[in-house]
């Protein structure tokens, strides 16, 4: 397969359903060798199948990513498997929503540990061989949220935010190293249109909603060799949706 992913091997983490699923298949569709992690293995092994239909190859693994011995070892078996890590999609992101002062301090804490934590182990799995290569791309799914702040979502925008942070430090930190570390920025997606199934022509404004597969395409753009000199900033992905509301 000739695509503009062909020989890359990219590590999804989350990769079982909604956006993740949507990356690793639009990588798959580009050509990539897909590493695919969350915690359920069933549904990463669906990914997995489906990448591999498509022609590429495709590994499912199971790692939380709030355990930094769990993601070592995910990373060994992408070494073991793939021979090493060219992008990795930080996707993996729970999201809870209720007023401040009804978030429990498990919750607070669920969210850091899997947004933000869960960047920092897999980053740091990945760095040195990115390093050693002078190859790589980092790509953290951010989000809107972190950007301008919603009511009810106090521990997500403030991860989101962090997220933002961590990228452009880290970008400053590895620009002379050859590695690229990019934040997306989506707005609300509708998750309910797989990617594969989105419309071909799309309703008029303001209903048109924003897709798993408009993510997807920025985040192909991202790892692609078209995508060389962009580093340290968010892609942001509203759709129209924002803009009319
Ligand atoms: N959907 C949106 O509208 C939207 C908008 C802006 C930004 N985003 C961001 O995009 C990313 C994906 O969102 P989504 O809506 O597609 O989420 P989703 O449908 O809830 O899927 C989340 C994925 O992350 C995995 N995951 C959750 N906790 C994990 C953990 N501790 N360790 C490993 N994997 C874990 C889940 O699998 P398991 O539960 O099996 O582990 C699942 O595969 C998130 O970072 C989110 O904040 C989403």
């Amino acid at each position: 397969m000739n695509g503009r992913l062909t020989g890359t091997v990219a590590w999804v983490t989350g990769a079982g359903r909604g956006l993740g699923r949507a990356i690793a298949l639009a990588y798959a569709d580009e050509g990539a060798d897909l590493f695919l992690t969350a915690r359920t293995i069933d549904e990463v092994d669906d990914v997995a199948f489906d990448a591999r239909e498509r022609g590429v190859q495709a590994e499912a693994f199971v790692a939380d990513v709030r355990d930094g011995t769990a993601t070592a070892k995910a990373h060994a078996h992408s070494i073991d498997r793939f021979g090493r890590v060219d992008v990795l999609v930080n996707n993996a992101g729970v999201w809870i929503q209720k007023p401040f002062l009804e978030f429990t301090e498990e919750e607070w804490a669920l969210t850091l540990d899997t947004n933000v934590t869960g960047i920092f182990h897999c980053t740091r799995a990945v760095l040195p061989g990115m390093k050693e290569r002078r190859r790589g791309r980092i790509i953290n799914l951010a989000s809107i949220d972190g950007q301008f702040g919603f009511a009810n979502l106090v521990p997500q925008c403030a991860s989101k935010a962090a997220v933002i942070g961590f990228t452009k430090a880290l970008a400053k930190e590895l620009w002379q190293d050859g590695v690229a570390v990019t934040a997306i920025c989506p707005a609300e997606v509708d998750k309910t249109v797989a990617w594969g199934a989105e419309p071909a022509t799309r309703p008029g404004a303001p209903t048109v909603p924003l897709l798993p597969a408009d993510v997807a395409r920025a985040a192909v753009y991202l790892a692609s060799p078209d995508a060389e000199a962009v580093t340290g900033v968010t892609l942001d992905v509203y759709g129209v949706g924002f803009l009319t509301s």
